[in-house]
């Protein structure tokens, strides 16, 4: 149940206000902008921070403002590439996905390589973390919610990887009232489930095991937007065949459309012959 987004109506943007109608700023250093950041955090305390709020963390003013200002300008230019759909009970809203970031906003994928992002995650999780594989549509994503109802149910990021997967969320559009609701140490028995609620400004961060943190985003309302940027790395990129199905079914259904999702395969088929 996928349609393409080029009806969506969003809120006129007035020229001054809109970044896209901005003379194109040039894509900053993804490593240099990163460093210029981490290196003024406490990480060993955001560790122990995540560690104790049940590998779960959110931190209001993340990435650097070049870096901000340079996803908002992505987020608005790739409008006419999302891809909606709509799962009665369970998620409605549009995405945009790596395939499609590859092309035509490969600052993200630069962000998503780098080495000093990924070091300064692993010191957090205390994982050695690795990319997601070139088929995987949520190794980095954006999410978009521009319609009254947008939302996404309660669910977890379930790993169908041999090993833990993790999602990184990054703030990019949010002028709405959508929240991100979770509900940390569910799966911890002898830890009391802790609820919590945080909106994600532009530049914001919220990074979990997703198996472990229990979340939903609530419904915008009308003349909404949010446009959130999500990344996924895991300890081990092995993955079953069954489940390689599983995922690739529920990818297809619920984000990013079967063309988007079957299209890798294809190529790797067509590869091999
Ligand atoms: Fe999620």
């Amino acid at each position: 149940m996928s349609t393409h987004a080029e009806d969506d109506v969003i809120a006129p943007i007035s020229v001054e206000d809109s970044p896209a109608s901005s003379p194109v700023a040039p894509a900053p250093n993804a490593d240099r902008a990163v460093a210029s950041r981490t290196r003024a955090f406490d990480t060993p305390r955001l560790a122990r921070q995540f560690a104790d709020q049940g590998a779960f963390l959110y931190l209001e003013d993340f990435l650097a403002p070049e870096v901000t200002a340079q996803l908002i300008q992505s987020a608005h230019g790739l409008l006419d590439e999302v891809n909606r759909n709509y799962l009665p009970g369970h998620k409605q809203g549009g995405s945009v996905s790596r395939h499609t970031i590859d092309r035509l906003a490969p600052f993200i994928a630069e962000l998503y390589r780098s080495k000093e992002l990924i070091g300064w995650l692993e010191q957090l999780s205390g994982d050695k973390l690795q990319l997601s594989p070139a088929d995987d549509p949520h190794a980095y994503a954006l999410y978009y919610y521009t319609r009254a109802g947008d939302h996404i149910g309660w669910h977890y990021d379930t790993s169908y990887y041999d090993g833990r997967r993790y999602t990184l969320l990054l703030g990019v559009i949010d002028e709405s009232s959508c929240r991100l609701d979770y509900e940390l140490h569910t799966r911890n028995p002898d830890v009391p489930d802790q609820p919590g609620s945080v909106q994600i400004p532009p530049g914001g961060l919220v990074f979990f095991d997703g198996d472990k943190l229990r979340h939903r985003i609530t419904p915008a309302g009308a003349n909404e937007m949010r446009v959130s940027l999500t990344f996924e790395y895991v300890t081990d990129a092995n993955m079953r065949p069954w489940r390689r199905l599983i995922s690739n079914m529920k990818d297809a259904i619920a984000y990013f459309g079967f063309r988007q999702v079957f299209r890798q395969m294809t190529h790797r088929r067509k590869d091999r012959a």
